[in-house]
């Protein structure tokens, strides 16, 4: 089989990269470990940055977003019982986030592919990547106990933290950055009713706790806990206790609560590769990065970069250039870098280190004030959350710029 793109993973940057190739009749074909089911009905993120939200527009694929997503104009940090309003719009010159969840975008753009006249191959099994340093890299994999081969252009590694793309890039040339936190997030469905008209944010000296939504009458909530605890060991009860000692306020306002129904722990880490292309394979998402979720960034990452990859080989189709191509990498990572800054920030600024001294927990409240005090701070933490511009200037240029 042949294409012009190989697309490995059917996740957000899979998807989105297929649907803006197809927009400029560039054909791809996507190869996917798992079954539509299983993609379409995995929990995962909530919120959609206005840059996201400007792709899915762009691509035709945001009507039902628009129609049943939660529009929030910001969002509130809380400490000392005390809850600070931050005017995400008004500090970013007009920009929004919705709660939109990741699988309903998921389901969205797999319906859009199929309305293409496209296919998906799911559930395909050993995937392996070759000749990526020539023009003609193939993809070999497994499907229904048959050997398969697709012979691409150029090969998009979508496949996520744990895929084989990124180990395509040679050992010597790949560099990989990591950082582990001392903290895991127990996350929450409930049948409850909303917390607040938009998330909160709490810091709390038990722990950090947030309060999303997803309908009117089903709400996602998260805790801070032992990355290494065993959710067995959180009856409802205890979780609900938890949710209320951190999010209530000084007022006397406490969290609504109601049935759990389904509950699990992550770890959390910052991840950065780079570099981020090698040959004719590009990886994305977080194939490429990861963050830990405080900023809401990983699914908004992903977007943008594979909003890069298409133009660059949209580029390279219509007139033969490779100046975005050859790019790629240095483009994605000058943002992507910003955003792991960003969510290291949230998340050092949110959560409570079992190990701090009073000292640097007052540090840490005194930082809370400042930034949901000052416009400096409101300013900034404004326009990271709703996501920053994509520079697609050269390096050197930018330093004219700033000069
Ligand atoms: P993935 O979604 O991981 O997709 C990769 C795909 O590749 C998967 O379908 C996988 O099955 C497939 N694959 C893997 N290996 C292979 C293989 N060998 N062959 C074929 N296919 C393969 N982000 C936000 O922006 N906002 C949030 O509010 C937010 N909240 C989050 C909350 C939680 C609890 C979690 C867990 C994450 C959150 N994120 C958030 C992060 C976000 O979910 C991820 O960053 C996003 O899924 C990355 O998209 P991706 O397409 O790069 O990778
Ligand atoms: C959600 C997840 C996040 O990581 C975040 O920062 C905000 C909201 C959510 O799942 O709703």
């Amino acid at each position: 089989m042949k294409t012009q793109v190989g697309i490995i993973g059917a996740g957000p940057a899979g998807l989105i990269l297929a649907q803006l190739l197809h927009l400029q009749g560039i054909d791809s074909v996507i190869l996917e470990r798992k079954s539509r089911n299983n993609i379409e009905g995995t929990v995962k993120a909530g919120i959609l940055e206005q840059t996201t939200i400007d792709i899915l527009r762009e691509m035709g694929v945001g009507d039902r977003m628009d129609r049943e997503g939660h529009f929030h104009n910001g969002n509130y940090f809380q400490f000392n019982g005390q809850r600070r309003h931050i005017d995400l719009k008004k500090y970013s010159g007009g920009k929004q986030v919705v709660v939109y969840p990741q699988h309903e975008v998921i389901i969205d753009l797999v319906n859009a592919h199929y309305e293409n006249g496209k296919d998906i191959i799911f559930d395909v099994e050993d995937v392996t990547l070759h000749d990526i340093d020539t023009n003609q890299p193939k993809i070999r994999y497994r499907k229904n106990g048959l050997d398969e081969e697709l012979v691409c252009d150029f090969i998009a590694g979508c496949d996520g933290y744990h895929g084989p793309s990124r180990l395509a890039i040679p050992d010597n040339i790949r560099k990989e950055h990591v950082h582990f936190y001392q903290y895991g997030w127990l996350g929450i469905l409930s049948d409850s009713a909303p917390a607040a008209d938009e998330l909160i944010y709490a810091s709390h000296d038990q722990g950090f706790a947030l309060l999303s939504t997803r309908t009117p009458i089903l709400q996602r909530h998260y805790l801070q806990v032992d990355p290494f605890d065993d959710i067995a060991n959180w009856s409802d009860d205890r979780i609900w206790s938890e949710l209320t000692a951190r999010t209530k306020t000084n007022d006397g306002w406490q969290v609504p609560d109601g049935p759990i129904n389904s509950k699990g722990i992550f770890q959390m880490r910052s991840f950065v590769c780079e570099t981020m292309q090698f040959g004719r394979l590009f990886i994305a998402g977080d194939a490429a990065h990861t963050v830990p979720p405080t900023g809401a960034k990983g699914l908004n990452l992903a977007a943008t970069d594979v909003k890069v990859m298409s133009r660059g080989i949209t580029e390279f189709y219509q007139n033969g250039s490779t100046d975005l191509l050859d790019r790629y990498s240095e483009i994605c990572l000058r943002r992507v870098w910003k955003a792991e800054r960003f969510s290291y920030f949230m998340t050092r600024l949110l959560h409570t280190n079992p190990k701090f001294d009073s000292f640097e927990r007052g540090v840490q409240l005194a930082e809370l004030d400042y930034y949901t005090s000052s416009e400096a701070g409101l300013s900034t933490i404004a326009e990271n959350y709703v996501g920053l511009p994509i520079q697609w200037e050269k390096a050197e240029d930018l330093k004219a710029v700033i000069k």
